[in-house]
């Protein structure tokens, strides 16, 4: 029986070796990363990748709870952490509470995600006291994106560093077992990840974090679409599966599939 890494296992991880964190939305690819990364990471970028919405703002918490509980079930071995979307938990720490419960509840996952700062640490601290498991996300918030006008990266002036910084010490201060740190320069996630108890888990933030998230679809190539710069793409499958549907189409248009090899009784050796 494979034992699932918990969250006091990640916030155990500061300073170690660099924690490795990828997104999942289904089982079977829940499935095949699990044995290779420390959390699965149900992201509300789900919303782009899978519903094709342009931004996250659209995902609801029955589509949140629907992946997760496929990526729970996909998985033994990772901790699996569910993205709380818009709407689900900025009004009262009671609403938060409420939709927390019902995702540890329905999908079975360990811990959840929430975007916000010095305004959220509050309700951080609700959710922590009453037995849920938190990772914070600052910095580059997604889900703010109608207030800041798109998705720039964070901590440009002096002043804006200071914020950042002190987002990531209020919601470090209310007991976050690890945080997210988007979309800002090395020198922010150096300071905050030096500073802080919780590891740092970075995504466009240089390797001066614990650990490191991508978005699965981004790092294996499958969005052909726009891709951010700090992107690595690990693998091209939306090259592979042009390739393959190309392939069968030709082969079903001249009849060369089904070969008798694809054909009752099947002729496979
Ligand atoms: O929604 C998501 O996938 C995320 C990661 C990019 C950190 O929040």
């Amino acid at each position: 029986m494979v034992k699932r890494i918990s969250a006091p296992d990640i916030a155990a991880r500061k300073n170690g070796v660099p924690m490795v964190v990828l997104t999942a939305y289904t089982a079977p690819m829940a499935g095949l990363l699990d044995s290779h990364v420390d959390i699965l990471l149900v992201g509300d970028s789900l919303g782009m990748v899978i519903y094709g919405f342009d931004s996250t703002i659209a995902v609801t918490l029955d589509m949140m709870i629907n992946h997760g509980a496929a990526v729970v079930r996909g998985s033994r071995r990772a901790l699996v952490v569910v993205d709380m979307p818009f709407g689900a938990y900025q009004e009262s720490q009671e609403q938060a509470f409420r939709s927390c419960a019902r995702v540890m509840q329905e999908t079975g996952a360990q811990a959840v995600k929430l975007e916000g700062g010095v305004e959220m640490a509050q309700t951080i601290r609700f959710l922590v006291e009453r037995g849920i498991p938190v990772m914070g996300h600052v910095g580059l918030m997604p889900q703010r994106v109608n207030t800041l006008g798109g998705y720039k990266y964070q901590g440009r002036s002096d002043s804006d560093a200071a914020q950042i910084l002190a987002d990531a010490q209020a919601v470090d201060d209310a007991g976050v077992f690890a945080m997210v740190i988007e979309g800002v320069k090395e020198e922010v996630a150096r300071s905050i990840t030096a500073q802080l108890r919780a590891p740092t888990i970075g995504i466009g933030a240089s390797p001066a974090c614990d650990g490191q998230v991508l978005v699965i679809d981004d790092m294996l190539g499958f969005n052909s679409g726009y891709v951010p710069g700090f992107v690595k793409r690990y693998a091209h499958m939306a090259e592979a599966v042009e390739q393959a549907v190309k392939t069968y189409g030709e082969e079903v248009r001249n009849r060369t599939f089904p070969s008798a090899e694809f054909c009752y009784p099947l002729k496979k050796s």
